[in-house]
């Protein structure tokens, strides 16, 4: 959980136009909603079922995160990032607790609260309470419920699929906000606001347009691959009052972005390719995971015995 002071606006993010609608209307919504029940008093006296809830949907890297920052921004206030999978606790019973937490350290410190990587809420609510597991996983979206139930401020979840919200979560979703990848229009301007408009040292070979029509892919890839180009610019063995940022330094960076996405998406779902890149990993991780399960095994056996003793 990271509690931080929103510096980025909405003038640091492109979006395509219907999307853009889309979060003015939620911004609306929200302001109206502060004036109403923060300043003038209504929360007070209407103490349940005001809290504002929206759904960022969108593949990674399509700028959920900046906006939920803008949106905290806009309304100074703070932004309290939770990813949900922090939420699940190792000991089951636990995960309630820290959600209850979460919304108390929200209310103390009045700020909206973004729980990222929300799709285990979305999806997982299963109506067969067969097993621990599940039984565990309903509970915790019942807290949640509840706890939005009586909260008054804004809550942004982020989720990647398209989600299947529950009806009953559905019901407390004011809007969907879609974030689709970028066209080549936003994909150049994106390029170009992940620079300095004056400090950052750009060569004269420089042409967003080209990358942008090279490459099609998400914000978050065209800011890994500005960060790869800088780094590899300023490695260049000249005075630093001579390095500049070429083109191939950013063309090197998107192509490095990309393949390492690949690398990634290979050894998640294709775990024996021929000509494996990484041969190790398999053992590495399955060694990994018997040590995790002997560490939880003692833990038991300690458990056990200070409860027996
Ligand atoms: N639409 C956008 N406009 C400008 N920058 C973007 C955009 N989308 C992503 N980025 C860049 O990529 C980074 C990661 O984006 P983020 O908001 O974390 O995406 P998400 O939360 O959807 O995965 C941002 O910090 C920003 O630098
Ligand atoms: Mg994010």
């Amino acid at each position: 959980m990271e509690s931080l002071v929103p510096r980025r606006t909405f003038q640091d993010v492109i979006l395509p136009a219907s999307t853009r609608r889309a979060l003015d209307q939620a911004l609306a919504h929200v302001t109206s909603h502060d004036l109403i029940f923060n300043r003038w008093g209504l929360g007070q006296r209407h103490p349940t079922g005001l809290a504002l809830a929206f759904n960022f949907a969108g593949p990674s890297g399509t700028g959920k995160t900046i906006c939920a920052e803008a949106i905290a921004h806009t309304l100074g206030r703070r932004l309290l990032v939770v990813r949900y999978a922090e939420l699940e606790s190792m000991w089951m019973g636990e995960t309630p607790k820290n959600v209850a937490a979460v919304f108390r350290i929200a209310r103390q410190e009045q700020a909206v609260l973004f729980f990222d990587e929300a799709d285990a809420i979305a999806t997982r609510r299963s109506t067969s309470v067969d097993h621990g597991f599940q039984r565990e996983t309903n509970t915790v979206v019942n807290v949640l419920l509840q706890e939005l139930e009586s909260f008054d401020g804004v809550v942004i979840f982020a989720t990647n699929l398209a989600a299947n919200f529950d009806p009953a979560f559905e019901r407390r979703i004011r809007t969907h906000v879609l974030f689709e990848m970028p066209a080549l229009e936003e994909r150049e301007q994106i390029w170009r606001v992940q620079m300095h408009p004056t400090l950052t040292p750009l060569a004269d070979d420089v042409s967003f347009r080209e990358l942008a029509e090279k490459y099609e892919v998400s914000g978050g890839d065209i800011r890994n691959a500005v960060l790869k180009a800088a780094l590899s610019a300023a490695g260049e063995p000249v005075r630093d009052t001579h390095k500049l940022i070429h083109q191939r330094h950013l063309e090197e960076g998107i192509r490095d972005v990309i393949a390492g996405k690949r690398v990634m998406k290979q050894s998640l779902f294709d775990p024996q390719p021929l000509n494996a890149p990484h041969p190790r990993s398999a053992p590495s991780t399955s060694a990994y995971a018997i040590a995790i399960s002997i560490v939880a095994l003692l833990l038991a056996v300690f458990a056990l015995l200070s409860a027996l003793l």
